[in-house]
This record gives C-alpha cells, structure tokens and sequence, in this order.
C-alpha cells in the first residue's frame, strides 16, 4: 500500500532530513519509527502523509505516485487514505469535540445527516460520545488525544498516522491512547507510529530506528495471520 524508494528530503536551508530512505508497509500492517529527536521522523511523516514532497526518489501510496500530484491532488489523496494524530492534539479551541471531528467530513463534502452518524460513531469508539459538545479547554489532554483520534478514523481511512500522539500525555494516558491504537489496528486499519519512547513500539510488527535522516530496521514480528 506504501511504497517509499530511496526518498531524500533536503530543506531550503541545505538541512538534509532523510537520506535515501526506503521503506514498504503492506495493509493492516503495524510499523513504529523511533529516533532521537531532530532524526527526521516529523519530516518522513510529512511524506508519508502527503503534506510535504520528497526531495528525490519516489513514493508511491495505493498506486500512486505522490510526487507527480499538485498541492490539491495530494490533499484529496490525503483525505482519503490517511487519518493523522498528533503530539499537539491540533483540534481547534473554539469547536467543540463533535465539531473537531466533523471537520473532515464537511471537507470530503460527505452530507450532514451521514456526518452526523460517523461522528457520533467515531466518538463512541474512543469512549466520548458523553462529551460530543464539550470544548477541548474542558476535557482532560487524555480525553482531547482520544477527540484527534476520533477525527482521525470518522472519515474511516485505511491508514493511521500518529507522530508522538503520547508525547503530551503521561504515562497513564500514554498508554491508554496506546491502546486504543492497537485496537484500531486490530480491526484493519494499518498504523504507523512514531515516537522517541521504545516502551510504545510494543505490539509493532516491524520497528525501525531513523537516525540522522537513516533508516533501518531493528525488529520484526511475524505478521498476523487474517481469516
Ligand atoms: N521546515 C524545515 N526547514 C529546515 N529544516 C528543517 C525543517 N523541518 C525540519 N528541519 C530540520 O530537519 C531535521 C529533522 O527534523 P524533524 O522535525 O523531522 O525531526 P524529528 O525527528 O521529528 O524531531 P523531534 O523528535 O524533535 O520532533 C532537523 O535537523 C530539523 O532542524
Ligand atoms: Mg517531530
């Protein structure tokens, strides 16, 4: 589904962030990136998720290949194929938690009564329907991570993105967040998780390590076996 060959990332400002990385994610698959901070793992999510192009080589996702889209054609791609969770959380603080989720769906310009289900749906799936019209400044930095998650999958994209989702959180809710991304992952979705804390590469089928713009690869599960 993700195929990366020899991707180079070299900023306007000469700073080279990924140096010839290669790398292939097949459907339902879990794959954790770890690396030091300044390695280079915001800007391989970048690529992967189609927010930024890659310097030289080629990516291609579902069969297309990246590179050769303009600005609007990625974002459709990007729509369709990924869900992203982020450190910060990113929800907007005057929305509230059904607002956050339904964003993306007014934006893939889905209908408003289906809306409506996917987002309730969504945020049963992360234990908030309760909490659908509170404000993010109201819930806990546990509770908003599990809104971004919920805006994540309401669009149902095949793929997960998380960059350090638990990097706000402590360990308890870390972990609980964690969790819910393996569960995700269990019911299909393929997940890509990039963090600093090997502890949450736990349950990932492959882990690698990015340094200094590197890739490499330091273990491998078998994959489960479906049906
Ligand atoms: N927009 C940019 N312009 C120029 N250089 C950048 C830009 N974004 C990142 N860099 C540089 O590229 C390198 C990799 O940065 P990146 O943000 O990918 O690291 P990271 O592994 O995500 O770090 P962290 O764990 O701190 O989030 C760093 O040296 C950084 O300074
Ligand atoms: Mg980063």
């Amino acid at each position: 589904m993700i195929k990366i060959q020899s991707v180079s990332k070299i900023y306007p400002n000469g700073v080279r962030a990924l140096d010839a990385v290669s790398l292939s994610i097949s459907d339902g698959e879990f794959v954790s990136i770890i690396g030091k901070s300044g390695s280079g793992k915001s800007t391989l999510m970048n690529i992967i998720g189609c927010l930024d192009k890659p310097t030289n080589g080629d990516y291609e996702i579902d069969g297309v290949h990246v590179q050769e889209l303009n600005v609007s054609g990625r974002a459709k791609l990007r729509n369709r194929m990924i869900g992203f969770i982020f450190q910060g959380f990113n929800l907007s603080a005057k929305m509230t938690a059904y607002e956050n989720v339904e964003l993306p769906l007014v934006f893939r310009g889905i209908p408003a009564a289906q809306r409506r289900e996917r987002v309730y749906s969504a945020l049963e799936r992360v234990g908030l329907a309760a909490r659908a019209q509170h404000l993010p400044g109201q819930l806990s930095g546990g509770q908003q991570q599990r809104v971004a998650i919920a805006r994540a999958i309401a669009a149902r994209p095949p793929i997960i993105l998380a960059d350090e989702p638990t990097g706000s959180l402590d360990k308890a809710s870390g972990n609980a967040c964690i969790e819910l991304l393996h569960a995700l992952n269990n019911e299909g979705h393929t997940l890509i998780l990039i963090t600093h804390d090997f502890d949450y590469t736990y349950g990932a089928h492959r882990v690698f390590r990015l340094d200094d713009g590197h890739l490499e690869e330091i273990s491998r599960l078998p994959i489960r076996q479906s049906g």
